[in-house]
């Protein structure tokens, strides 16, 4: 099964990386090859709304979205994870998430959505943020709600950790880890 897993943490071996890991140990246990983006270290200029995909489907931007666009349409599994910034998604994965206009026009105004493939479509959001408030939280998985079903995944597993802030601290929660690790391996299940 192709698992596609997106990095939104601009932190090296922060906490959204040591959750991912978890994940992904579990994945790669099961057998899964893994392709990992992690839009902080790639060239993805932000959607300029020029509307060219409208009339057909793709980007005319010139980036590392293409390589992004091919694994979307190729993959099965699909794990987005990021800090919460703001109350929301962070830039850094929000940027790629807004080039996938493109294929949003290409499902919705085009009618030509991404096939389900021989094992469905399904995601994982993990999120994690400093504060007390949910808020990020439900602004986080709106976000990325749209971009799951826009990319025609139809179902994904939340999980989602707060008071979660200084690098590392991921290390401490008492379950963080474990859940990360068994949602992989649930996630590639058939
Ligand atoms: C620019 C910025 C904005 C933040 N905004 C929020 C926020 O709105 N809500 C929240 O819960 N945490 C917020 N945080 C805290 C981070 O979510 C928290 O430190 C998290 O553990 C970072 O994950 P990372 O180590 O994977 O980067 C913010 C941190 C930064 C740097």
């Amino acid at each position: 099964m192709k698992v596609v897993a997106f990095l939104g943490s601009p932190r090296q071996e922060g906490n959204t990386e040591l959750l991912l890991n978890e994940t992904l140990k579990g994945i790669e246990e099961e057998g899964h090859e893994v392709t990992l983006f992690r839009p902080s270290q790639m060239n993805i200029s932000p959607c300029l709304n020029c509307g060219e995909c409208e009339e057909t489907g793709e980007c005319i931007i010139d980036d590392d979205m293409a390589e992004v666009y091919r694994a979307i349409k190729e993959g099965e599994r699909f794990i987005l994870a990021s800090p919460i910034f703001f109350f929301g998604l962070s830039a850094q994965i929000k940027t790629l998430i807004d080039r996938c206009q493109a294929l949003w026009c290409e499902k919705y105004l085009l009618k030509r959505p991404i096939p389900e493939g021989a094992y469905g479509r399904r995601g994982l959001l993990l999120m994690v943020g400093g504060m007390k408030r949910e808020i990020g939280f439900e602004c986080g998985n709106a976000t990325a709600t749209a971009f799951f079903r826009t990319i025609n995944v139809p179902e994904h597993e939340t999980l989602y950790y707060k008071e979660v802030d200084s690098k590392g601290a991921i290390r401490e929660h008492p379950t963080a880890l474990k859940d990360a690790y068994e949602a992989g391996k649930r996630l590639v299940k058939y």
